[in-house]
């Protein structure tokens, strides 16, 4: 007989994983199925974790190679141990993995190896490396299968010379020339790991503009430093082939429109575009569930068109972060014992961790201005803040947007040092609602960055100090 769950989870990365362990603690008999050998999904296997560790690696050494002198720090001659490094950085996921396993153990959550099917109402199938499979009976199904690359036509990944992100976390060597296809958040921080380690970077993008989605004053900054850092942009282009050659890889790209071609050399080529929802052999069929011209599984507060049967993060609408999946596996969890799971899709913040970081929370001003919102902003530059002086991290600004009549903050963004962190005062205030003149007139620590957070506030009211 089949095993009975009142909550079978179909994969195990933050949106199953955060679903599991509060179903369980919830009370909830619970098994989670993930057909990689470690939990942790993408994020944690080779998406947040591995890139951040590459990325505070990646800083520290051009720290080193660049600024300590300035500061009076002689360190003699620098060199890099690559392989150490991708040591650290698969401790980090090794640790973390680990850690979700403790914790399944810990809430009494079933963790079943192997690749899970839906095969009618209440019904998962689990085929397990050895090519078993297994049965189980669900009161409740959650998919949470996550995305995968988007692939570029015509363009064959190997992972070697031609990489997605998971390719470019592991390359063996320093590339002379990497050249980086997407302009979005994979190529920024990717390309910065590999730029900051010795790397010639190429940004190809099809758009006008680096990391299109941000608010346009942003993007256009961000584009502006991290050009300062050496990286080169061939905005509104795009790659039409890539011939290996035995030493090189020749790039053909042309305009965006079609026409003037040009050909780039590299040794490495990172494919970015983006990322699609995950639903392979799933047997949405099964249960009647169909998926968009994107892949993606529509939801209403986290229920798919099949009763019994939820869906969150990556392979469902919204932002492709693990906040976000996190949040809403946590919800179905709360949704199914009963209780009032919410996740608040105006306030959850997006962090892009190059240096310096660039974090946003609500609306942009594009935004703003195309709903026809009346709105007003303040905004306030890192150069003119105490402890960005301090430190030499002046680059970078705050810029706050308040509905103009009731001061409501709609939306925030932040380019400079540590904006990820940063980020949170403004969306813990986004959350309650908060007025700019509510963190206007709370009390920061002097010196800190957080104060120019509280300057951009000041300067919707219009008191801003300006040095
Ligand atoms: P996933 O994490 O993709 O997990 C889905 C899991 O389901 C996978 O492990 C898969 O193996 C498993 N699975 C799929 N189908 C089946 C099946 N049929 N049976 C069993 N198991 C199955 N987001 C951030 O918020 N911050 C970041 O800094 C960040 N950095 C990133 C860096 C990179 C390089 C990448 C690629 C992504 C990054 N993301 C980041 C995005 C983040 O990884 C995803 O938004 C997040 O992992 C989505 O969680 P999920 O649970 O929906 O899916
Ligand atoms: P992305 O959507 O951020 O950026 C893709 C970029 O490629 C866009 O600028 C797009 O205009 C461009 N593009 C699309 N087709 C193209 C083409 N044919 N030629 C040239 N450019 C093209 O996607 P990315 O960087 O692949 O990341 C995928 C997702 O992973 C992100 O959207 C995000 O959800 C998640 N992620 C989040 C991170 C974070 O939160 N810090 C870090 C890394 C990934």
């Amino acid at each position: 007989m089949a095993d009975q769950y009142d909550v079978v989870i179909i994969g195990g990365g933050p949106g199953g994983y955060n679903c599991a362990i509060r179903a369980g603690q919830l009370g909830l008999k619970t098994a989670c199925i993930e057909s990689r050998k470690t939990l942790g999904g993408t994020c944690l296997n080779v998406g947040c974790i591995p890139s951040k560790a590459m990325l505070h690696a990646s800083e520290l050494y051009e720290e080193a190679n660049k600024n300590f002198a300035d500061m009076g720090i002689e360190i003699g001659k620098l060199s890099l141990n690559l392989k150490k490094m991708m040591g650290q950085k698969d401790d980090a996921v090794d640790g973390l993995t680990k850690g979700v396993e403790f914790l399944f153990k810990k809430n009494k959550v079933d963790h079943v190896r192997g690749k899970g099917r839906i095969a009618g109402k209440g019904k998962v199938i689990v085929t397990g490396e050895d090519g078993k499979e297994t049965e189980l009976s669900a009161k409740n199904i959650v998919i949470a299968t996550g995305s995968e690359v988007t692939p570029l036509p015509g363009v064959e990944i190997d992972e070697e010379r031609i990489v997605s992100s998971t390719g470019a976390l592991e390359l063996k060597e320093v590339p002379k020339k990497l050249i980086v296809i997407g302009a979005g958040v994979i190529g920024l921080e990717l390309g910065s790991v590999w730029r900051r380690l010795g790397a010639d970077v190429t940004v190809v993008e099809f758009l006008d503009r680096a990391l299109p989605g941000m608010d346009g004053e942003v993007s256009k900054q961000a584009k502006r430093l991290f050009e300062k850092q050496g990286m080169s942009f061939k905005l509104s282009r795009k790659v039409t082939g890539i011939e290996k050659l035995k030493t090189k890889l020749k790039v053909t790209t042309e305009a965006a429109k079609g026409g003037s071609e040009e050909v780039l050399d590299a040794d490495v080529v990172l494919v970015c575009i983006g990322r699609r929802p995950y639903t392979e052999g799933l047997g949405l069929e099964t249960v009647g569930i169909e998926v968009d011209k994107r892949g993606m599984i529509a939801n209403d507060h986290f229920k798919t068109a099949a009763e019994g049967v939820w869906v969150v993060g990556d392979v469902t609408s919204g932002p492709m972060l693990a906040h976000k999946a996190e949040d809403e596996g946590t919800a179905v969890a709360e949704l199914i014992a009963g209780k009032a799971g919410h996740v608040n899709y105006d306030a959850i913040p997006n962090v892009v961790y190059t240096y310096p970081e660039i974090a946003s929370v609500g609306q942009t001003e594009e935004q703003l201005k195309e709903s026809g919102r009346k709105y007003k902003s303040g905004a306030f530059p890192f150069m003119a803040n105490s402890r960005g002086r301090t430190n030499h991290t002046t680059d970078g600004f705050v810029k706050i947007l308040a509905d103009a009549e009731t001061d409501e903050i709609l939306g925030a963004h932040i380019v400079g040092p540590n904006a990820g962190e940063l980020i949170a005062e403004l969306t813990v205030a986004m959350e309650f609602r908060a007025a700019s003149e509510d963190i206007a007139r709370t009390c920061h620590a002097h010196p800190t960055l957080s104060e120019a957070v509280r300057q951009a506030a000041m300067g919707v009211e219009g008191w801003t100090m300006q040095m």
